[in-house]
């Protein structure tokens, strides 16, 4: 069954391939706590592992726990098929290995959160790819940095501490130009901002922050847009168009085709998961199933809240400097408004006037600290520009599936 629904709080709780248990008949989805699926016979197994038809094998690679979530997740980003992994460091990390090798490189924000600037500038410096480094406030400063080896761009759309949001259109206008796919981190913005709609091939997510919001499990996610022309740029991107040595010589864009525009998620779920693992567990999909359901009324809260915090820091006599996207000028205050919908995120910082150390304050629970929002508007705050409601976007299939 296809939702013919756009609104993200329908989308939470039944978007997705998900209806009910097939044998039970169950509605809430259960934990499939299994390793191994049984096979019909040697055919289907044969079918199976030659991905000529869709199935679970074993947990490592896909469980229907997991291909809930994935399939709800895409549902709500807008993209053609989601993968779930054991962390968002992971899914950062395969997000570039699945497209870059030794010698590549990948032209990198320099607003990233530090773990991912550890992996690009350590890690898979060791693996050989050169994270390019550049300051996202001019956008061309990616076209400047790329090459014939450059194989992806990646950014956060709101990164912390800085909070200024990254020019998804800009950049990615720039990349499809000359063949490079975005990568967007929107762990800070999920709902707020969906990054695909702005020209994005592929978005990551640390799960373990809003979209489970309970603070009880680490998980992540890449969600392939299916909107990156893979084929058009066969010579910078062999990984899916040349024969694949660890896949039986077999070439991904067209083994996905009768799938969907899935090759680059395809590619990541049958080789670098397979390999490496990163697996998400059945009950850690389970408890993001269910933090998932609230998200639309969580993010709308955070959102509020965090203008009310804002407030109260822009009026406090000891505060020398709010960081928060709402109070942005420039360049900068125009992405925010342009990019942030129905909200300026949960995040904020501010700086004492004292030369005290920065602070960061939050309203989330599994973000930051929290600090409780303060009603009251200051003649400042009355000036910057108000969030605008979530637009409506075309409907969208949710029953596809990697
Ligand atoms: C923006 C961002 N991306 C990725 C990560 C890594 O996620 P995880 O801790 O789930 O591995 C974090 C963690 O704080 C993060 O804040």
């Amino acid at each position: 069954m296809t939702l013919e629904t756009t609104r993200p709080e329908t989308l939470a709780i039944h978007g997705g391939s998900w209806r009910a248990d097939p044998v039970t008949g169950a509605v809430a989805v259960p934990i499939y706590q299994s390793t191994s699926f049984q096979f019909q016979d040697t055919a289907h197994a044969d079918r199976l592992f030659g991905l000529e038809e869709i199935g679970h094998i074993y947990t490592r690679v896909s469980n229907p726990t997991q291909e809930a979530l994935e399939t709800r997740l895409a549902a709500l980003e807008g993209g053609a098929a989601a993968l779930v992994v054991a962390s968002g460091q992971a899914a950062s990390a395969f997000s570039v290995l699945n497209l870059a090798e030794a010698g590549d490189n990948v032209v990198v924000s320099t607003d990233l959160y530090g773990g991912t600037w550890n992996l690009f500038a350590a890690t898979l410096k060791r693996f050989g790819i050169e994270a390019r480094f550049v300051d996202p406030a001019d956008p061309d400063n990616f076209r400047r940095a790329s090459d014939e080896r450059t194989k992806a761009y990646y950014a956060e759309t709101l990164p912390n501490p800085k909070l200024q949001v990254f020019p998804i259109r800009e950049v990615a206008g720039i990349g499809r130009r000359l063949g490079i796919p975005l990568i967007v981190d929107n762990t800070a913005a999920p709902l707020t901002v969906r990054p695909l709609e702005h020209g994005a091939a592929v978005v990551v997510y640390s799960a373990t922050k809003y979209l489970g919001g309970h603070g009880t499990t680490i998980g992540g996610a890449i969600i392939d847009g299916g909107n990156f022309p893979w084929e058009e740029h066969a010579a910078r991107f062999p990984q899916l168009n040349a024969p694949d040595p660890s896949y039986q010589n077999r070439i991904w864009v067209e083994l996905a085709r009768p799938l969907g525009p899935i090759a680059y998620v395809l590619r990541i779920r049958t080789t670098l998961l397979r390999d490496i693992g990163a697996a998400l567990t059945p009950f850690a999909a389970f408890q993001f199933i269910q933090g998932l359901e609230t998200l639309p009324l969580r993010i709308a809260q955070h959102n509020r809240n965090a203008i009310k915090v804002a407030d109260f820091l822009d009026g406090h006599p000891k505060v020398g400097r709010v960081i928060f996207p709402g109070l942005q000028s420039g360049v900068a205050g125009r992405w925010a408004t342009s990019y942030l919908q129905g909200g300026f995120g949960a995040l904020v910082g501010f700086e004492l006037k004292d030369g005290g150390r920065p602070a960061a304050a939050s309203s989330t629970r599994s973000a930051c600290s929290t600090t409780s929002p303060i009603s009251g508007t200051s003649a400042r705050w009355r000036s910057i520009p108000r969030p605008r409601p979530t637009p409506s976007s075309p409907p969208m299939s949710s029953s596809r599936r990697a």
